[in-house]
């Protein structure tokens, strides 16, 4: 009789413990089954969070900005969860490749040659490069960098930029990993100038007052596009991202997040 009950109470504790594993497995974030739309609840963004105010990161080690705040605003209306990576620079492009991130925000632009390989969404923010030289610098704007060393980040527009300038294999042009460290070297006078993102640079020349820089603007730099980056022909996440986008525009939460209103 003894022996009866303790296998029956044993079999209910089992079946107890078995219950909770699958409500646990079936938490609806922590999914990754799907919805109707065949997109994941939780999308995971790849950044390079040197870039203020785009993205930067926090004391606690997070990935903060505007590029952030639009996500989460898509989310609000698409019922995502995303997740920002702090991956590197070129990181962001091999790994919405190879699928291991579902999206680039890192303040990409929309290019034409990017284009070929990978799909974006509908643009986000306007941007422009910049020149910046030292205070004291004599240059005044593009034609005076023909025969100048130039810092750019790597693989940027402002990179591309700085190829037309000087010929696309000039030595004279320095690649670095993120745009704080070409700055930095206009400020050591290991070059004369650099190219960057307008809103960036402006926001490095606030967050760094003793840096001696000056900004030179050149109509003969393009207008640009932000827009997110995924993997060429994934449909269901570039679709979420221009639903939230479209919303976002229409109700103002854009403009607001982003200071602009995008014509
Ligand atoms: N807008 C430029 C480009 O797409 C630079 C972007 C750099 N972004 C960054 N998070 N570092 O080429």
């Amino acid at each position: 009789m003894k022996k009866r009950k303790k296998l029956l109470s044993m079999i209910v504790s089992a079946l107890a413990v078995s219950m909770v594993l699958t409500a646990c497995g079936s938490d609806p974030k922590e999914s990754s089954s799907g919805d109707e739309s065949g997109a994941k609840d939780k999308l995971v963004a790849g950044t390079e969070a040197t870039f203020a105010p785009f993205e930067s990161m926090d004391d606690n080690g997070k990935v903060v900005g505007i590029d952030v705040d639009i996500l989460n605003a898509i989310g609000d209306e698409t019922g995502k969860n995303f997740e920002v990576k702090n991956i590197g620079w070129e990181p962001v492009f091999q790994q919405v490749t190879n699928g291991e991130i579902d999206l680039g925000a890192s303040g990409i632009t929309i290019t034409k040659e990017r284009k070929e390989s990978y799909d974006f969404t509908d643009p986000y923010f306007e941007a422009t490069q910049l020149i910046v030289v030292k205070k004291d610098s004599k240059i005044k704007s593009i034609e005076d960098l023909k025969d100048k060393k130039i810092a750019v980040q790597i693989n940027t527009t402002g990179h591309i930029a700085a190829k037309k300038i000087l010929g696309k294999s000039s030595s004279k042009i320095k690649a670095y990993e993120n745009q704080p460290l070409a700055y930095q070297e206009v400020i050591n006078g290991s070059v004369d100038a650099a190219i960057g993102d307008n809103a960036v640079i402006h926001e490095y020349l606030k967050n760094n007052p003793n840096a001696k820089l000056k900004t030179i603007e050149d109509d003969a730099f393009e207008k640009e596009y932000y827009g997110f980056m995924v993997k060429k022909g994934n449909k269901e996440v570039l679709e979420v991202l221009n639903d939230g986008l479209k919303k976002i525009k229409e109700n103002g939460k854009l403009a607001e997040i982003t200071g602009q209103e995008l014509k």
